[in-house]
């Protein structure tokens, strides 16, 4: 969830570095710092808080040269202080290196070193020990020190390291999970742990693998496997534009990325439905056989994307006949699912770099299990550790509260169920095209729910300074309730609850009081009459109550305080046009309340960490 960038060529490394922060900057920001080397010297400054208070601190033309290293922070291991941001220093000022994971036994190397060579350590960081460790290894040569430190480093990784005594190159190593990319440019060599910083110099770019080393020079990249054995890699072309991750004119990317819906639904269907509707999920190796074998599937995933999962699961259960169940990625390791060479396991995510569910799918793949993903970044961990992926082209999601790629998530899980459904005989062509021309459709609705704000802008002009907001609904409605909750509560930081209605008079009805706002999801119509009695009951103790119903279908609006509509659309295509509904009702609260809309506190985009 940290930020790496690295430049070794002959131009400004203090300019690139900065540049490539910048858009790596919504990958963790409480913290950043940079490394230079120039004519045999190590020069390293560091700031607390966001990239600028940085900027503030390097604007002398001093600190600059032809190679450097910079990393903006997300504190695990430590306050996000200037300490503890990175780069850390070996004690002799000669070895810098910036890291992005986590060092899983640092607790011991760290007594080692204090023990048997007497460092002292400056920041309350796991990553510090690993400066003092290629220290302690480096004679003349930078790699071998950087392996021979790697190699007695637990957890997972990228890292990359500069040397005064070595000046004219980047050392960077990638162990489990965390990514890592190179390129060579007109400039020189670049490393990065994310895409968009590159995008400025090159669309052509080497992803380093897993376990690999990587030596960045002004002449290009090398790449070595884990024996030394230098490694053809072919560069992987990035098609999408810069643009796609800057803000063009919206205020947020987050409103952007929530306007982004319609064409990232409409280019996600495209990639997997013909003209004529057929379904184009063959390269998924899902075969007849293998269905009809497959005893149970689990959705693996975490936060949004499980909430998708959710919905999927409804989805399969419903058109394929097979049992689903979902788990937290974060649990499901850890209870010992019953997998055998006849389970399928779908992971979601968009970034494809979450380390819970990345651990999750590996446990399941030794168990036994076949594993399809759903993932929004091409090329990503997730995606590469995967049987079988399922691409949903949401393009790259920069706000930290996910839009785009639910929705899309949600398309693609609906998909997934038909094609299954068709496959196994459980769903006639006729019911599959009815749910395609559903999804054909909702670009245009949701551009409707986009369309008309007023209403969203309105309620949330009335009830933004509300401390305790509830959403609750039936069926499908409670997946959306969870995620319109998640949204509210991740970026206005409200107090936000989510519900199945049915629950609520087991024990949580015992928090609804004058001062609840209530939203009433209602676009289940077969649990109509049934969120009618929630209302109600939620009325009969005076919190104030809004309900979100289809506009062919208004009836609980009489019994609500107050209404808002989507679209007329199916039970099942509501989920989809729901949550717009939410996210733009969670972004206008949180710009009244003045928050930091993109970069929420506490929060970071991509989670490399258990
Ligand atoms: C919430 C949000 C997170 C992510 C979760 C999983 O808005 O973005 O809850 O959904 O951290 O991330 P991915 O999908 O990248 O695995």
């Amino acid at each position: 969830m940290c930020g790496i960038v690295g430049y070794a060529g002959e131009g400004s490394a203090k300019a690139m570095i900065v540049s490539g922060l910048r858009s790596l900057e919504y990958r963790g920001y409480d913290s950043s710092g940079i490394a230079i080397v120039k004519r045999g010297r190590l020069t390293v400054r560091k700031e607390s808080g966001k990239l600028k208070a940085l900027e503030a601190r390097i604007t002398d033309p001093d600190f600059d040269g032809p190679v450097g290293i910079g990393h903006t922070r997300w504190a695990t291991h430590g306050a996000p202080t200037r300490e503890n941001a990175h780069p850390h220093v070996s004690a002799d000022g000669r070895i810098a290196i910036v890291h992005n994971g986590i060092i899983e036994n640092y607790m011991d190397i760290k007594a080692e070193l204090i023990r048997d060579h007497g460092v002292e350590f400056v920041s309350e960081t796991d990553s510090e020990v690993i400066a003092h460790l290629i220290r302690l290894y480096f004679e003349d040569d930078l790699v071998l020190a950087v392996r021979k430190a790697a190699d007695r480093l637990h957890g997972s990784y990228a890292l990359a390291v500069v040397c005064a005594d070595d000046p004219d190159r980047i050392v960077a190593i990638r162990r489990n999970a965390a990514p890592l990319i190179a390129a060579h440019c007109e400039e020189g060599g670049l490393i990065a742990s994310d895409i968009p910083a590159l995008l400025p110099y090159t669309r052509d770019v080497y992803i380093v693998e897993d376990g690999e080393l990587a030596i960045v020079t002004k002449q290009g990249v090398e790449l070595y496997d884990e024996d030394g054995t230098r490694m053809k890699r072919t560069r992987t072309h990035i098609d999408w534009d810069i643009a796609a991750a800057e803000k063009v004119g919206y205020d947020h990317f987050m409103q952007k990325e929530i306007y982004e819906q319609p064409a990232a639904i409409r280019e996600t269907l495209a990639r997997r439905l013909s003209k004529d509707g057929r379904i184009l999920l063959d390269d998924l190796g899902l075969t007849k056989e293998e269905l009809g074998q497959t005893d149970r599937i689990y959705i693996v995933a975490c936060g949004t994307a499980y909430h998708a999962g959710l919905l999927g699961k409804t989805m399969i259960e419903r058109y394929a006949k097979i049992p689903v169940e979902v788990d937290r990625s974060s649990e499901f390791r850890y209870r010992e699912p019953l997998i055998t060479d006849q389970t399928l396991v779908i992971c979601i995510s968009q970034s494809g770099e979450t380390t819970d569910t990345l651990e999750a799918l590996r446990d399941a793949k030794r168990r036994g299990a076949r594993v399809l993903s759903v993932v929004n970044v091409v090329g990503s961990s997730i995606a590469r550790a995967s049987d079988h992926v399922f691409y949903t082209w949401a393009g790259p999601e920069i706000a930290v509260a996910s839009t785009k790629a639910y929705t899309t998530q949600l398309v693609s899980l609906y998909l997934i169920a038909l094609y299954m459904g068709l496959m196994c005989k459980t769903t006639t062509k006729d019911e599959a095209a009815v749910l395609i021309e559903g999804l054909r459709g909702t670009p245009a609705l949701i551009q409707e729910v986009l369309d008309g704000q007023d209403k969203i802008v309105e309620l949330a002009k009335q009830h933004y300074k509300k401390e305790k907001i509830f959403f609750a609904g039936r069926g499908m409605d409670v997946a959306t309730a969870e995620e319109a909750s998640l949204k509210l509560k991740e970026i206005t930081y409200i107090n936000s609850f989510a519900i199945a209605a049915g629950e609520l008079k087991h024990g949580t009805i015992a928090l609804i009081t004058k001062d609840v706002f209530f939203f009433a999801l209602a676009t289940q119509t077969k649990l109509y009459d049934k969120m009618l009695s929630n209302v109600k009951e939620m009325k009969a103790r005076q919190a104030q109550v809004v309900a979100l119903c289809k506009v062919s279908d208004p009836r609980l609006s009489e019994a609500a305080d107050d209404a808002a509509f989507i679209p007329d659309c199916s039970d099942e295509i509501a989920p989809v046009v729901a949550i717009v509904f939410f996210q733009l009702f969670a972004y206008h609260v949180a710009r009244l309340r003045g928050r930091e809309i993109d970069q929420p506190r506490n929060l970071a985009k991509s989670v490399t960490v258990e």
